[in-house]
């Protein structure tokens, strides 16, 4: 049994990785300021250290004997990042220096598995995107993202600290926020059919996105961690499908058994069209099973469930 700390810990993807932790019987350690996350979807046991990321001093009582970092703080909006660029910034590049930082002024360096996005690449002449297509971010949060990617390179290979990221196209699943304007799509859409209330479509809706059961990326954190390959690796976690945002519509409609009442407004700014990654690489690496489907993966969000 070790010890890990999960920045972000008490968000959506974190704390299904804080219960995946504890279930394999780890002590979970979470470094939260709650600005999205919540105390309640931490997994009893865990301890949450309440504050920010860029802060080194925090960050320095909350790496006290853990064997290993996640790091998935950040504000983990496109759209936040269009309108608060420096606000933004400040934690999705500043927390990530801060926490390598922290590490590097340690006698041991300890690995650190970080959320990278799919946002790196912004707008691709060519699909599925691979890890070697140029990475050109169209959004101040991709470009935070990949910055915070050379940062982890510098990590390792200045202050041998072992570092793996994730790309993760568009995660979904159980306990995403869909009150907030920033909320992803299918939490958004899935509770407002539900309530059987309107939903609006950004553009024409024939933009599409790679869907990522969020089950699937706590299995790659998992792999990430325990094989931790050398070389700070970065990995595409996604399914290789492409789905619009006009089918997801109808995809939800039909689970849920109501006909999608769309409303549609101008496409927002900074967003990419199309996105769809080869997950090819990081199965092989990290061996990974084979991704949930879109269809699968709805009705176990709408079940409430990571598991039938
Ligand atoms: P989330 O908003 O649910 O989780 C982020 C967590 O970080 C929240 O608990 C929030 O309170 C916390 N946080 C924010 N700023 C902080 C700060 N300054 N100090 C400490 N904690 C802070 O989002 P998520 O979807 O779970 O995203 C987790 C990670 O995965 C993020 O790094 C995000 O950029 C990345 N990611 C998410 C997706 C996706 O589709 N959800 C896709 C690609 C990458
Ligand atoms: C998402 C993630 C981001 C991640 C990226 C990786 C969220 C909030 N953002 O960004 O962290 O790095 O994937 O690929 O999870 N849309 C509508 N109607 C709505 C809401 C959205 O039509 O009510 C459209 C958007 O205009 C966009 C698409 O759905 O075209 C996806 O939007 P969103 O869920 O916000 O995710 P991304 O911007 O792709």
């Amino acid at each position: 049994m070790s010890t890990f700390l999960v920045t972000g810990g008490a968000g959506f993807i974190g704390s299904h990785l804080c219960d995946a932790l504890a279930a394999a019987g780890h002590d979970v350690r979470a470094l939260d300021d709650l600005s999205t996350g919540r105390f309640e979807n931490l997994p009893q046991g865990a301890t949450l250290i309440e504050g920010s990321v860029a802060d080194p001093v925090l960050l320095s009582r909350a790496l006290e004997g853990v064997a290993g970092c996640f790091h998935l703080a950040a504000i983990a909006s496109v759209q936040r990042g269009v309108s608060e660029w420096f606000l933004t910034h400040q934690t999705n590049v500043g927390g990530t220096v801060a926490l390598f930082a922290a590490i590097a002024a340690r006698a041991e360096p300890i690995p650190v598995v970080y959320a990278s996005s799919a946002a790196v690449y912004g707008e691709p002449a060519s699909l599925p995107l691979s890890e070697d297509t140029a990475k050109q971010p169209l959004s101040a949060y991709g470009a935070d993202k990949y910055a915070s990617e050379l940062h982890a390179f510098v990590a390792t290979h200045v202050h041998g600290i072992p570092t793996v990221g994730l790309r993760f196209f568009n995660v979904y699943g159980p306990r995403q926020d869909p009150c907030s304007p920033y909320s992803g799509v299918v939490a958004i859409f899935a509770d407002r059919l539900r309530n059987r209330q309107p939903i609006t479509i950004f553009g024409d809706g024939n933009q599409t996105r790679d869907f990522v059961f969020v089950a699937d990326a706590v299995q790659a954190l998992m792999a990430a961690m325990a094989l931790c390959p050398p070389g700070a690796p970065v990995f595409n976690i996604c399914t290789g499908q492409a789905v619009s945002v006009l089918d997801l519509a109808n995809h939800l409609g039909a689970i849920i058994g109501t006909s999608p009442d769309l409303h549609f407004e101008p496409a927002r700014p900074g967003e990419i069209r199309h996105s769809t990654g080869d997950p090819t690489k990081g199965q092989r690496a990290l061996s990974l099973a084979k991704p949930f489907s879109i269809r699968v993966g709805l009705a176990r969000l709408l079940a409430g469930r990571l598991t039938e």
